[in-house]
């Protein structure tokens, strides 16, 4: 743990201001009280939050049930509807008719495009869609798969299927056709919904046609159903795929909501992991909702002048919990963008920012990372006054990026919520309040109050200030995905088969950390084998498989390298099948054209975001004498080319010397 007790330390902190904290929700006293009131009793702190936050059908009787442990419930006879608590309860309020969603598409050669939905507007929405997946035989418990670029239909379709109390699962639009399958077939969807196409950088991603190649091998589903975003030509099969449009043409605007046990999963979500095969993370209804309801309240502050901005994707946990729920539990005005933040120019979304006033802006340190290296002039052109409180997730925020987010965004007025939390989580677990806590760049502070997240040594005893250590979730948590999907052992063993403290099992983040003298937690990022590049979650395994699925491969190794922008890059070490055209002690140069088939056939298994930066050929990877390829000399060699420590265990060390010697004579 050597590397990770020598992080770079960043000593300034930054209390929030006295404007700030005046107006809101929460100060410094208001935190100590809820840390006190959630230590006495989590369980009772977490019932009160859930009777307080949501709307309830049948009320709960029973709290945490942990008799089963890792399998835990919250509010398990409790019924509800999310749905009533994000759309209908406000309709009877001064929201009915406040915008619920703004949206802003990519193209701008004909003028700005953009779509407002009231609270009105966007339940009747999701009604007409809700009662059209209904004629398609959608019910409560079967799974519909979402596929579709970041436009209304999108939030609308993910609660329509909530509406019924179906499963939806979206997968986000960046991944490829032999993905769409896996995950269609892990889920056993019946339902696709999907979009003609979307637009990427100018350019039109074909999401129909990589269903319909999905589809050849999914017989389970029996619609699709099309939104026409880009109006390009799709092949539509007869009895199978329907026009959202036309399906939606006359349907009712009111659609009763199906009340579901607390513990119904509202959705499924694949993520990756430490194989190949990405994991169905599961998420209840309850405690998903009720956690996410709680933080986004106190995390963002949010009041119902704001306006919001998240610039995640729904296809990832983020775009879930904090734009398709968690703002509209609180009856909140959500800004949404379809497109890249450089289409047409670097600053598109600093535009957006000031065009409709945005509040809050919740983004990612890779996006950050990018806009400092786009330069000063391009937030400078426009109006940034309106925003009061900036927010960053998905991996750790150098000290650097966080200064210039809170100087040339935040014009040193916005305080910085730094956000650490997971796919598994469902919601934020660790947070400054931004009324409360002194924030310190580069750490994401302490844990929220009724929330246990803990460094602690191998050997289960906490760690010191100053020690490098594992992170670990101690006692279960409302939003905790409840299992794999279909794969219940893998829950177990994946996440709750690690880590003990006093011999009891905790849940394992994969992440490390450490805790300052000040209590404040540095995570340092993943220590298992999944890779975060440019806030994408990413397992090496997967990135393996599907290198070794190409014909003329015989083995390959992903490891990940710091990368200034993107936080990792991807790279893979490669031995080709002998005979192969590409031969391996041919010079590099020469087999640029075969790592570029290679980065093609990955982006084809895959998704573009899984795109190996580098591809290194070689003869044979290192190994143990028991077969483990040794990740962790491949990692040496990929940041510095020198492997140093111990390789006693190594089966070939001349193995290692070459790769060695290849890194230098490339340099
Ligand atoms: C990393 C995204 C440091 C971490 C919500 C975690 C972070 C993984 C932070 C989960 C943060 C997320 N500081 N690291 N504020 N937020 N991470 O599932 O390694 O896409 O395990 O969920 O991102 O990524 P995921």
């Amino acid at each position: 743990m050597k590397t990770l007790d020598t992080v770079l330390q960043e000593h300034r902190t930054f209390p929030p201001s006295q404007t700030f904290t005046e107006k809101a929700r929460i100060d410094a006293a208001g935190l100590s009280a809820l840390h006190a009131q959630a230590e006495r009793d989590p369980v009772a702190f977490w019932a009160e939050q859930a009777r307080e936050l949501l709307l309830w059908r049948t009320p709960f009787t029973q709290t945490l049930d942990e008799s089963r442990a890792p399998f835990v419930t919250w509010f398990a006879d409790g019924e509800l509807n999310l749905t009533e608590s994000c759309l209908d309860r406000h309709l009877a309020t001064h929201r009915r008719n406040k915008a619920a969603l703004i949206w802003e598409g990519e193209p701008t050669e004909r003028g700005v495009e953009s779509r407002v939905l009231t609270y009105f507007e966007l339940h009747r929405e999701v009604c007409r869609a809700a009662n059209a997946l209904r004629t398609l035989g959608v019910k409560t418990g079967d799974r519909v798969v979402i596929y579709m670029p970041m436009i209304p239909e999108l939030v609308i379709a993910v609660l329509a299927c909530a509406r019924l109390g179906a499963t939806h699962s979206v997968i986000f639009g960046g991944f490829s056709a032999e993905a769409i399958r896996d995950r269609v077939q892990d889920a056993g969807a019946t339902c696709v919904l999907t979009a003609d196409g979307g637009y990427r950088r100018g350019k039109v991603i074909p999401l129909k046609q990589n269903v319909d190649e999905a589809l050849h091998s999914c017989p389970g589903v029996k619609h699709v159903v099309v939104v026409s975003r880009v109006g390009c030509d799709v092949s539509m099969h007869a009895g199978r795929d329907h026009f959202w449009a036309d399906l939606l043409r006359g349907q009712s605007a009111h659609c009763p909501a199906v009340a579901v046990p607390a513990e119904h999963p509202l959705f499924i979500l694949y993520t990756s992991g430490t194989t190949g095969k990405p994991k169905g993370v599961v998420h209840s209804t309850g405690g998903y909702g009720t956690q996410v309801a709680y933080t986004t309240r106190h995390v963002f502050d949010l009041r119902d002048e704001d306006t919001y901005f998240c610039t995640a994707d729904v296809g990832w946990i983020t775009g879930h919990s904090y734009i398709a729920y968690g703002p509209l539990l609180h009856g909140a005005t959500v800004l949404i963008y379809e497109g890249a933040p450089d289409t047409p120019h670097r600053g598109r979304l600093w535009e957006i920012c000031e065009r409709w006033g945005a509040t809050i802006l919740y983004t990612a340190p890779t996006a950050i990372r990018s806009f400092m290296r786009w330069g000063d002039e391009w937030p400078k052109r426009h109006d940034l006054s309106s925003l009061r409180l900036l927010g960053t997730v998905g991996e750790p925020i150098n000290p650097a990026a966080w200064l210039w987010y809170h100087e040339t965004i935040g014009q040193g007025r916005c305080p910085i919520v730094d956000t650490w939390w997971q796919t598994e989580t469902g919601a934020i677990m660790v947070s400054p309040l931004p009324g409360a806590t002194a924030t310190k760049p580069g750490s994401c502070t302490q844990p929220l109050p009724g929330l246990s997240v803990e460094v602690i040594h191998k050997d289960g005893t906490r760690c010191q200030p100053g020690q490098g250590g594992f992170l670990v979730i101690s006692r279960p948590w409302p939003s905790q995905l409840r299992t794999v999907w279909g794969d219940p052992e893998r829950y177990r063993k994946t996440y709750f088969g690690d880590m003990f403290i006093d011999g009891k099992p905790v849940y394992f983040t994969g992440d490390g950390a450490r805790l300052d003298e000040d209590g404040y937690l540095w995570v340092v990022g993943r220590v298992d084998d999944v890779l975060n590049v440019a806030g994408h979650r990413i397992g090496t395994a997967e990135v393996e498989s599907a290198l070794v699925s190409h014909p003329a491969v015989a083995e390959a190794a992903v490891v990940g390298r710091p990368d200034e922008l993107k936080g990792q890059a991807l790279v893979a070490f490669v031995t080709l099948r002998a005979g192969s055209a590409q031969r391996s002690d041919a010079p590099l140069s020469a087999s640029e054209a075969a790592a570029e088939i290679l980065r093609k056939h990955v982006v084809k298994e895959i998704g573009a975001i899984a795109r190996p930066d580098e591809i290194r050929f070689t003869e044979a990877l290192p190994k143990t004498r028991s077969g483990k390829i040794m990740r962790r000399l491949l990692r040496e060699i990929a940041c510095s080319g020198r492997a140093r420590g111990d390789v006693t265990t190594l089966e070939d060390i001349a193995v290692l010397e070459r790769l060695s010697a290849q890194h230098s004579d490339e340099e």
